[in-house]
């Protein structure tokens, strides 16, 4: 892969795909890793003078401008992170880019609009997404790929693009992947992987090729239910995704067979409805159950304090640790103490730490966690999640040749 430093940027239109999809409440941004993550790549880039077209999308529109989903608010993040005025351009491949990019003098920066508000962008024809990624080709001289979070996307901007310009790696992607790498090659033992957030089936794949090389399996959050049912417990109201339960219990079986420890949580805090996170209310109906006796109608929305301190210990002695996926609800006060347990166990520990995934870095941060006390923090939760289920992932592919 060529790097940054391989490109004659200077004077040059340079696009950089990077992955802005931060999370937003209205127009706020709650987290923005993801916009500091790419902004050194961004600031060199600036420094050897070229002109700078940052491109990203962000949440999931439906191929048409969506006001809730504009990118307007990162612009000004990013403009106070880079220190200098980032010009925002209304749409991606318009008159409003087309004037921005023309307007653009060596060192400066504009930012398109979110890429998903034209469908050529994630359709599954390869015409139509290439009419578009020749588009935004005809907008710059080079590409730079830094979107680590989207690169198991096979989109246009990320996959079709590179195709279309010379083109290089970022130091984001760069970084990433040879953390990534730190954990499919040689890993120091114990290996932990503490896995959570909503959905079982999302994780599978990672699963299934974990269980050949994680030494220990840690499960919480809304798919730990699942796993709560396929050993025959009730989860009363609790996330389940019952479809699953055979591959979990081969999973479980295979597990036993490889010595690989799985761990399940041993109680959850529970509540009859979903808490309301917007006014952070007391949850008057909360309670902490055992994992085995959950009352019919409430539903789990973190682990409990025993499962917490299960959990710490089992991660007591561990060398290396990737972690993926809240333990529960942790934007709710109420539901954020496992989320919490994890985050301190792994910020005190001195194993070599790598938190993937939006969530769970996302976490960390509003939780209060000093970034610096972890391995990595990844910018990538499905990217980083396909990179070690040995997926091929089309961003990294098409920077490569
Ligand atoms: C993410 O948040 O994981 C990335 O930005 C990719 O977003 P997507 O799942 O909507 O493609």
């Amino acid at each position: 892969m060529q790097t940054i430093d391989d490109l004659d940027v200077a004077g040059k239109r340079v696009f950089v795909r990077a992955d802005l999809n931060v999370p937003l409440s209205g127009t706020t941004i709650t987290d923005d890793g993801r916009i500091r993550a790419v902004a050194p790549t961004l600031a060199k880039l600036v420094a050897a003078g070229a002109r700078v077209i940052v491109a990203s999308h962000l949440g999931r529109p439906k191929g048409k401008p969506d006001p809730q989903f504009s990118l307007a608010p990162v612009a000004v993040r990013l403009g106070e992170i880079l220190g200098q005025e980032v010009v925002f351009a209304a749409d991606t491949v318009g008159d409003s880019a087309r004037g921005a990019v023309d307007a653009l003098a060596d060192g400066q920066v504009v930012l398109l609009e979110n890429l998903r508000f034209n469908p050529g962008e994630t359709s599954k024809d390869d015409a139509e997404r290439g009419a578009f990624a020749d588009s935004l080709a005809s907008l710059a001289d080079l590409y730079v790929g830094d979107g680590f979070g989207a690169v198991h996307r096979k989109h246009a901007s990320v996959y079709d693009l590179p195709a279309r310009l010379p083109h290089a790696v970022g130091l984001l992607i760069a970084a990433e992947v040879a953390v990534l790498k730190r954990l499919t090659e040689e890993v120091e033992r114990p290996y932990v992987v503490v896995l959570g957030g909503s959905k079982v089936s999302d994780k599978l794949g990672v699963i299934d090729n974990l269980l050949g090389k994680a030494d220990r399996i840690l499960i919480g959050g809304g798919m730990a239910f699942t796993f709560l049912a396929a050993k025959g417990y009730e989860v009363g109201s609790s996330l389940l995704q019952a479809d699953q339960i055979p591959t979990v219990l081969e999973y479980l079986e295979r597990a036993e067979k490889n010595g690989v420890e799985f761990v399940l949580p041993v109680d959850a805090a529970v509540s009859g409805s979903f808490p309301d996170l917007k006014a952070q209310a007391p949850v008057e109906d909360f309670e902490v159950v055992p994992a085995d006796a959950m009352p019919a109608g409430k539903g789990g929305l973190d682990i409990g304090p025993a499962s917490c301190e299960l959990f710490a210990a089992k991660l007591a002695d561990a060398r290396t640790v990737f972690w993926n996926g809240p333990m529960g609800v942790f934007e709710h006060p109420a539901f954020a103490e496992g989320t919490r347990a994890v985050a301190r166990a792994l910020s005190e520990g001195d194993a070599f730490s790598v938190v993937g995934g939006g969530d769970s870095a996302a976490a960390v941060r509003i939780l209060g966690f000093d970034e610096k006390t972890f391995g990595h923090i990844s910018t990538g939760g499905g990217a980083s999640l396909e990179y070690l289920e040995g997926k091929t992932l089309p961003g990294l592919a098409a920077l490569e040749n």
